[in-house]
């Protein structure tokens, strides 16, 4: 049978050693709905790169095609200790590709199917890297609108003090606002809609709190080990991020202060307004609320999560069984929440 031997063939095998663009293909990382990242050489700079060709239907797609080169030229000039840096962004033989640092470590999503809910500590010290990434990202007019965690790379830190360095990937590549726009063809992959914001999907103008919401969703599964909604269809789980009240973090996570969980009501709030402004904002006050001994705060109401009043809102979520919820024991050195993996 003859091989396929365009760039994005779907066989790495073919690829390796091949070049393309001025890069040498090493060896496969990964691939996701939409894309396949190779270990690449830059031959010009003699330096090892990540190169991500896109699949030849986002090519041919106008508004992608626009978005991409619009924002990887953005992306590519902020400089930010936690966005992956952009070398270059381009087209060759009808495939889009963007080159960038290559990131040796692994992503969140492999953390957290390995690893399981991680202690408090740890995620405000990763979500905190990529929330100063987000900011800056707003700050340049950028908005991410794919925060998820296989978006979220995580590599070896410099010290204890600092045990990861993580860095947020993927600007303006999401296929969500294309398949919610109707652009995915029968049968294409459709990426995760477990991290999307109300007013993604319902179509009105997004900005950075979109990605406020989004990194919530992250925060919630990293420390409970799924996101805040779980659906048995599409469909239920877009209504769901719209009209829904998200379950309390602290059910399932009894070892975190709870004033942690008007915190994450806040930033999960339906309307943009009643959330943060800043993602760093978001990420401070759950720090501070998540060591705070629990006090006078009451428990945060339909009001806070701001579905209150909705004709369609339907009774909350039932608890998880107990069964379902996991033990974390304090460390007895730091006193600090430890996953059972963690220890
Ligand atoms: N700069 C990089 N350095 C090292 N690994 C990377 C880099 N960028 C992406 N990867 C890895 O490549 C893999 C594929 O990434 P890709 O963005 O195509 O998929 P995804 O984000 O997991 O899914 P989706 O298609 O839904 O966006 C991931 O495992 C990711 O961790
Ligand atoms: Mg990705």
């Amino acid at each position: 049978m003859p091989h396929d031997t365009s760039p994005h063939s779907g066989r790495p095998s073919d690829l390796i050693g091949r070049q393309i663009a001025g890069y040498r293909i090493e060896s496969e990382i990964g691939r996701g709905g939409m894309a396949v990242v190779y270990r690449a050489k830059d031959l010009r700079l003699d330096r090892t790169v990540a190169l991500k060709l896109l699949a030849p239907e986002l090519a041919r797609n106008d508004t992608f095609r626009k978005r991409f080169t619009h924002e990887s030229r953005v992306a590519a000039a902020i400089d930010h200790p936690h966005i992956v840096p952009v070398f270059e962004a381009g087209e060759t033989d009808g495939v889009l590709y963007i080159a960038m640092r290559y990131v040796s470590g692994r992503d969140l999503r492999h953390l957290l199917d390995r690893e399981g809910p991680l202690p408090i500590a740890a995620v405000t010290r990763i979500v905190g890297q990529v929330a100063s990434a987000l900011d800056a990202a707003h700050d340049h007019g950028l908005v991410h609108r794919d925060v998820k965690p296989g978006n979220i790379l995580v590599a070896q830190g410099t010290d204890s003090d600092h045990p990861e360095h993580v860095y947020l990937t993927d600007f303006g590549l999401t296929k969500k606002s294309l398949s919610l726009t109707g652009f995915t063809t029968v049968g294409q992959f459709v990426g995760t809609l477990d991290y999307v914001a109300p007013e993604q999907i319902s179509g009105r103008p997004v900005d950075g709190r979109c990605d406020v919401y989004s990194l919530a969703c992250v925060v919630h599964e990293a420390l409970v080990g799924r996101p805040p909604f779980q659906r048995d269809d599409d469909m239920a789980l877009l209504w769901a991020h719209q009209y829904d009240l998200p379950p309390r973090l602290t059910e399932a996570r009894p070892d975190i202060a709870a004033p942690a969980d008007a915190v994450l009501a806040r930033a999960l709030a339906k309307s943009p307004d009643d959330r943060y402004d800043s993602c760093l904002a978001f990420v401070a006050a759950l720090r501070t609320a998540a060591t705070r001994a629990p006090a006078t705060d009451h428990p945060p109401t339909e009001m806070d999560f701001g579905v209150a009043g909705n004709p369609h809102h339907p009774d909350p979520p039932p608890a998880p069984p107990r069964w379902a919820l996991p033990v974390f024991p304090r460390s007895p050195a730091t006193g600090e929440a430890r996953s059972p993996q963690s220890s």
